[in-house]
């Protein structure tokens, strides 16, 4: 018998500021110490690897229910998968509320749906139609059970809201002490362009990324941040596709606002371009904003340099290419704006980043584990608990080896998807091994969790979800509207 349940030896740890030579001790799920000579009842050994915490990806849509019934194709139990296969441990995902109805019936399913979950997970609840009932009653319920973060689209039928509903979900949030993230396009000008398009018969996919270029997504983010500083609300912007947009979250940021960005994986190897490959391939790369140029992805690095961009997240999508609700739902012939936006990304968003973020030097190991692990953590309330190696933490960690090379497959993803918008991309960096809570849940690729050994991730009050206390006037509107 060891001291410990589990040590993994002998790696060099890195957290979000450190690396280091030292065994990790676990006990009770629980990181319980990180030293040298630590023994185990169970070791692991990482000699020559890195040792990471579990990655924690806040941004991907997994069993999301659809409006008619059903739900998307990806599985808690093929997403966490998935997520193990890749390294990551933790996720938020989405529960979505449908116009006209209620938040807390849909929060209900979706925890039931989640009890197969093998990853830790929580919840951001999708506010679509922001009535009296959901705003002042019902929020702070799925607060008290955890729920500390909320989504708006600013775009998107049938889940877009006006700039009256966005404010009274600014003010909900306020008043419940929640994050809000923002999905940023401006809505009109895409229907705008959108119908200008069909008109002139340019319909295939590659026209996806016309009716959405760089300045709608600019224009709905300064739109987004102006509102939240009114409200003196705290706001992540999501998926944020280029430095122009991330230009917006910098001035906010300088002006002392509580304004983060995230970005994915997509948007630093794919490109618009990938959405004109012949037939109907090209629908495989849309998802919102869309992919841009090729030169475009060296000024989104800077600005993960910056520290502009924080968060690097999934944005895992759950639309197959042939499957019955996938890309070709509405036939290869449909025109773009029928077409399902999004791409598949649990398992590649770290190797991806890993690759091209610190494998090609453009990024260190510590920016590499704050943007996929401690900050996604710190930023909705999962933190102390997840996204850092450190006693007392979840024994959540991530084994990689450094020098690993690895074409990209889609059997690799194990996912429920037929594809990956990644096949052939050729990274450096793998993960080896998956440690979740003690377990260790993935080998080479084979993951072994059972099933709903996932925990569910009750997020409590936190600071960054606060407000600064600055109001134009002084005067606070959340607390009358
Ligand atoms: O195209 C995307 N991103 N689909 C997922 C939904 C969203 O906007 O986050
Ligand atoms: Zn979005
Ligand atoms: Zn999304």
């Amino acid at each position: 018998m060891g001291e410990y349940d589990l040590v993994v030896r002998g790696g060099t740890v890195v957290t979000g500021t450190d690396t280091f030579r030292a065994d990790v001790g676990v006990r009770g799920g629980k990181i319980a110490a990180v030293g040298e000579g630590l023994s185990g009842t169970t070791t692991l050994d990482a000699g020559g690897m890195l040792v990471l915490p579990g990655g924690v990806d806040t941004h991907c849509h997994i069993e999301q229910l659809q409006e008619g019934g059903g739900a998307d194709e990806e599985s808690w139990i093929t997403g966490s998968t998935a997520c193990l296969a890749g390294g990551t441990t933790s996720v938020v995902t989405f529960s979505t509320q449908f116009k006209g109805q209620g938040i807390l019936a849909p929060l209900a399913e979706y925890r039931r749906r989640a009890a197969h979950a093998m990853v830790d997970y929580g919840f951001h609840q999708i506010i679509t139609d922001a009535s009296d009932a959901v705003i002042f009653d019902e929020i702070p319920q799925i607060v008290a059970e955890g729920v500390r973060s909320l989504k708006a689209f600013l775009t998107y039928d049938p889940l877009h809201l006006d700039d009256r509903a966005y404010l009274r979900v600014l003010a909900a949030a306020r008043r419940a002490g929640a994050m809000v993230t923002v999905h940023c396009e401006n809505y009109e000008a895409i229907n705008w362009r959108t119908e200008a398009l069909i008109a002139s018969g340019r319909t295939a996919p590659k026209y996806h990324a016309w009716s959405r270029p760089k300045m709608i997504e600019r224009e709905a983010t300064h739109c987004a941040i102006a509102l939240a500083e009114m409200v003196d609300q705290p706001i992540q912007v999501c998926h944020v596709s280029c430095a122009e947009v991330a230009e917006e979250i910098a001035r906010a940021q300088a002006r002392g606002l509580k304004v983060w960005g995230e970005t994915c994986p997509q948007y630093f190897v794919l490109t618009a371009a990938d959405m004109d490959r012949p037939g109907f391939e090209g629908a495989k790369y849309m998802c919102s904003p869309a992919p841009r140029t090729a030169s475009d992805h060296e000024p989104l690095w800077d600005m993960v340099r910056r520290g502009v961009l924080d968060v690097v997240s999934s944005d895992h999508s759950g639309w197959s290419y042939e499957g019955p609700k996938g890309k070709r739902v509405n036939g290869t012939d449909a025109p773009f704006r029928d077409i399902p936006n999004g791409v598949p990304g649990l398992t590649a968003r770290l190797p991806i980043i890993f690759s091209e973020g610190v494998s090609r030097g453009r990024i260190d190991l510590n920016t590499f584990v704050r943007i996929t692990a401690t900050n996604p953590a710190k930023l909705f309330g999962l933190y102390p608990r997840k996204g850092s190696i450190a006693p007392g933490f979840d024994a959540d960690l991530a084994v990689w080896d450094p020098t690993k090379r690895v074409t990209l497959a889609n059997e690799m993803m194990q996912h429920v998807m037929d594809y990956t918008p990644y096949e052939g991309l050729q990274v450096t960096g793998w993960p080896v091994a998956t440690i979740r809570r003690g377990e260790v849940v993935m080998r080479d690729g084979t993951v072994q969790a059972p099933v709903g050994s996932g925990q569910y991730l009750a997020r409590d009050a936190y600071d960054m979800a606060k407000p600064r206390g600055v109001l134009p006037d002084g005067f606070d509107a959340s607390a009358f509207a």
